[in-house]
């Protein structure tokens, strides 16, 4: 039997010390500067767009970036199905679109040929060969081709290496720039 089973030991105080300690590691993790991106997925005729901040280049030479992704995810499916992401950079005025893609997208417009056209009522653009879709109002974009894929835990961690790109980003929108939190 655990000291937590037992009744005859008193567990309180470590319980609180625990839970400061989970409090302050969280405050901490919060204080990650990262920005706030779209991640854009294609398997088939399946889309989806989705709100990231647990993004980040992590190899220099080949180019590769990372993001983690929530394991029951609709994007972790489709990014795995579909061996690769996009990374849709936002301007920093753009901050109200992100809420748009914190839930799986229902809404696509497609032109009668199939291509997509929207996303939630979001304009987008199909790029590369494998037409995943970005923002079309995006700063700029990463096209990522899967390398990797990693199951963590609650999240699998996806490297891509970078095979197309577009724009020319200035000021990007952080998560800062919201009163939004994720992670911790
Ligand atoms: C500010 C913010 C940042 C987020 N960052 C991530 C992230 O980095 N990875 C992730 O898997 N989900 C993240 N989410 C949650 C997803 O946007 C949301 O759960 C998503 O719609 C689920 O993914 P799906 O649409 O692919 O099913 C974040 C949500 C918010 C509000």
């Amino acid at each position: 039997m655990s000291d937590a089973d037992n009744p005859a030991v008193d567990n309180t105080a470590a319980d609180d010390t625990d839970d400061e300690l989970d409090r302050h590691r969280r405050r901490v993790l919060w204080a990650l500067t990262t920005g706030l991106y779209l991640i854009g997925s294609r398997y088939g005729d399946d889309v989806n767009l989705m709100t990231a901040n647990l993004v980040v280049q992590v190899c220099l030479e080949p180019k590769l970036v990372g993001v983690a992704l929530e394991r029951e995810s609709v994007t972790a499916g489709l990014v795995t199905a579909g061996g690769g992401f996009t990374v849709s950079l936002l301007a920093r005025s753009d901050r109200d679109v992100v809420r748009r893609f914190v839930k799986p997208v229902t809404d696509v417009e497609r032109a009668p040929e199939g291509i997509v056209l929207a996303l939630s009522g979001q304009p987008v653009t199909e790029v590369g060969p494998d037409r995943r879709p970005i923002l079309s109002a995006a700063a700029g974009y990463l096209d990522c081709r899967l390398t990797g894929a990693d199951a963590l835990g609650s999240h699998v961690f996806c490297i891509g290496e970078v095979v197309g790109v577009g724009g020319e980003p200035v000021e990007v929108l952080r998560m800062e720039d919201t009163r939004m939190h994720y992670g911790g």
